[in-house]
């Protein structure tokens, strides 16, 4: 298996850290049997499998980034999660779907990409009657984004913060720490060097900016 691959499935550990926040946001919402479930901007799917094993759902997991669609198919096979968990390979700006598809929409970590006002507004038609939206963003602007959700058709659930101590405690120091490791251990192999060095100053911008790196979950239904 490439270095890169063995990075990113290291990375997913990591990540996995975060699932807390993902099962408690998941809690939050009121009991639904067997609920479509959409997950947008899946990537490597940390998410996607989990919100597939807290529920008795369908989740399907959307991506235009094929390297990590093919690890979240691997996850899927080793998992045995084959028949309730889909991958799309498709940009979150020209999806599509029937409408009223799904109970739940998740998006976390990926809203920067339409932004958050667009995505509450388009993606609202892709939702059952009552159906639930649940997105992880940061922080910033967050009391202008909360001011947004009534005036697009839903109602508030809830939100809870995740604070820059939490990020850096259990997402960006040990990604630090294993960015250190493969770059000592692998040198050489320019593929990996590249993606440490992104992932390097996507954490030293955090450094530089502590506002970024403190993020929230909004639940929001539709109304
Ligand atoms: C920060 S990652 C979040 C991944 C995952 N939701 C999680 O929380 O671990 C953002 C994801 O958005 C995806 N992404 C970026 N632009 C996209 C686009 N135009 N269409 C679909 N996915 C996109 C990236 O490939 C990446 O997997």
């Amino acid at each position: 298996m490439p270095n890169l691959n063995l990075y990113r499935i290291e990375k997913d550990y990591i990540r996995e850290n975060l699932n807390k926040y993902t099962r408690k946001a998941f809690k939050l919402l009121p009991k639904c049997k067997n609920p479509h479930i959409l997950d947008i901007g899946c990537g490597t799917g940390v998410p996607t499998i989990e919100l597939a094993t807290i529920s008795d759902g369908h989740v399907i997991g959307i991506d235009i980034d094929v390297t990590s669609l093919d690890l979240l198919q691997r996850k899927i096979k080793e998992t045995g999660l084959n028949n309730r968990v889909g991958v799309i390979k498709n940009s979150i700006l020209t999806m599509d779907f029937p409408e009223e598809s799904f109970d739940i929409i998740w998006a976390e970590g990926s809203i920067y990409v339409i932004g958050f006002e667009n995505s509450i507004k388009k993606w609202r038609r892709f939702l059952k009657p009552n159906g639930f939206l649940v997105i992880h963003d940061e922080n910033k602007d967050k009391t202008k984004k909360l001011g947004l959700i009534t005036k697009y058709g839903y109602t508030l659930i809830a939100q809870f913060e995740i604070s820059k101590n939490l990020w850096w405690r259990e997402y960006f120091t040990p990604l630090e720490q294993l960015i250190k490791e493969f770059r000592n251990k692998y040198p050489n192999d320019s593929e990996l060097i590249n993606e440490l060095n992104k992932d390097q100053i996507e954490i030293d911008k955090c450094k530089s900016n502590s506002t970024v790196i403190s993020s929230f979950f909004v639940i929001m239904q539709k109304v």
